[in-house]
């Protein structure tokens, strides 16, 4: 099976899961519920489910459980991305190829949309446990994305990148900043595969060395394509984050580049406990170096 079928059928399954999970559009209140489903059922690149799906097939996981754990990780990136966009955060009009949650239902139904879909995210791991998942390990899932997501976690990328903003000036706090708020998802993304797939801790530690590598490779590319691609091609804007440092203001953009391919090697370099089973992780990592959108 090529890359693009995996992703696909991959894609498939976890946009079932979330139509499913996520309140039907007429289920009162109607607009938060049309609000929640408007962004994450939009044409995201489900790369983060991709990633925990892909890792739990490597570690033979129950596919249903894993699935749910592909859903619950793209709400919480969706969630991230509604209020990324707020107009207190980076002011974005695009995000999916269409207006911003806020332009189009308000600013306070996109911040509750937001917090509904982390706690929908929250039930949907707890809904793990299950005969195939014993309630240990669907604790340590959730224990994994909360820990992720949270203020030692991705809230902590966003705040130092909200509030240091133009003034960075040195590549460590640049690289708080990515592994912060885009590293720490994307391992937490893997680990999910890797726990539920009962891997091994040296397993576990290699599909996670894989994700931080990737997680910073791709922000460094989101910040290229920020800088160099137009809103058609990305589906979403930049706003307030023009100006901003990142290592393509910092290092050039050929600098940038160079640093995204050095970390896709190092990703693919960590993969090799896991030997030929790893063959779909490292079309992925070879799809996210060479990406355009
Ligand atoms: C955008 O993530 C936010 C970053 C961490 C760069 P994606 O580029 O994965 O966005 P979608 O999910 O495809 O919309
Ligand atoms: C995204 O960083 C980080 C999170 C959403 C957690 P960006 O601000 O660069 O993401 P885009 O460019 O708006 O997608
Ligand atoms: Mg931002
Ligand atoms: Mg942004
Ligand atoms: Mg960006």
């Amino acid at each position: 099976m090529t890359l693009a079928e995996r992703m696909a059928r991959h894609q498939q399954s976890v946009d079932r899961a979330l139509d499913r999970i996520l309140p039907a559009a007429d289920q009162q209140p109607s607009r938060l519920h049309r609000s929640m489903r408007y962004t994450v059922l939009a044409a995201g690149k489900r790369v983060r489910p991709v990633l925990t799906l892909i890792c739990g097939e490597i570690f033979a996981a129950p596919p249903a459980p894993l699935v749910g754990a592909g859903a619950a990780v793209e709400m919480v990136h969706a969630s991230s991305l509604i209020l990324d966009d707020l107009p207190c955060m980076d002011d974005a009009a695009v995000r999916r190829g269409r207006p911003t949650n806020h332009r189009v239902f308000g600013e306070s139904t996109a911040l509750l949309a937001a917090l509904g879909l982390l706690n929908m995210a929250f039930a949907t791991l707890a809904a793990l446990r299950s005969p195939d998942v014993p309630a240990a390990r669907a604790g340590e899932a959730a224990t994994v994305l909360t820990a992720a997501i949270g203020s030692s976690g991705l809230i902590a990328g966003q705040v130092v990148d909200l509030e240091s903003g133009e003034s960075v000036t040195d590549l460590e706090t640049l690289e708080f900043i990515h592994s912060h708020k885009t590293g720490r998802l994307f391992i937490a993304s893997a680990e999910l595969g890797a726990i539920l797939g009962r891997a091994r801790p040296r397993e576990r530690q290699a599909v996670a060395r894989f994700a931080k590598n990737l997680g910073l490779a791709f922000q460094i590319t989101d910040d290229l394509l920020d800088a160099t691609a137009d809103v058609a091609t990305l589906g979403k804007d930049v706003r307030k984050d023009k100006g901003r440092t990142t290592f393509a203001t910092l290092c050039g953009l050929q600098g940038a580049r160079s640093l995204s391919h050095e970390l896709i090697d190092h990703a693919l370099k960590a993969l090799e406990p896991l030997g030929r089973r790893a063959a779909p992780l490292r079309d992925l990592a070879e799809t996210i170096r060479d990406r355009h959108a």
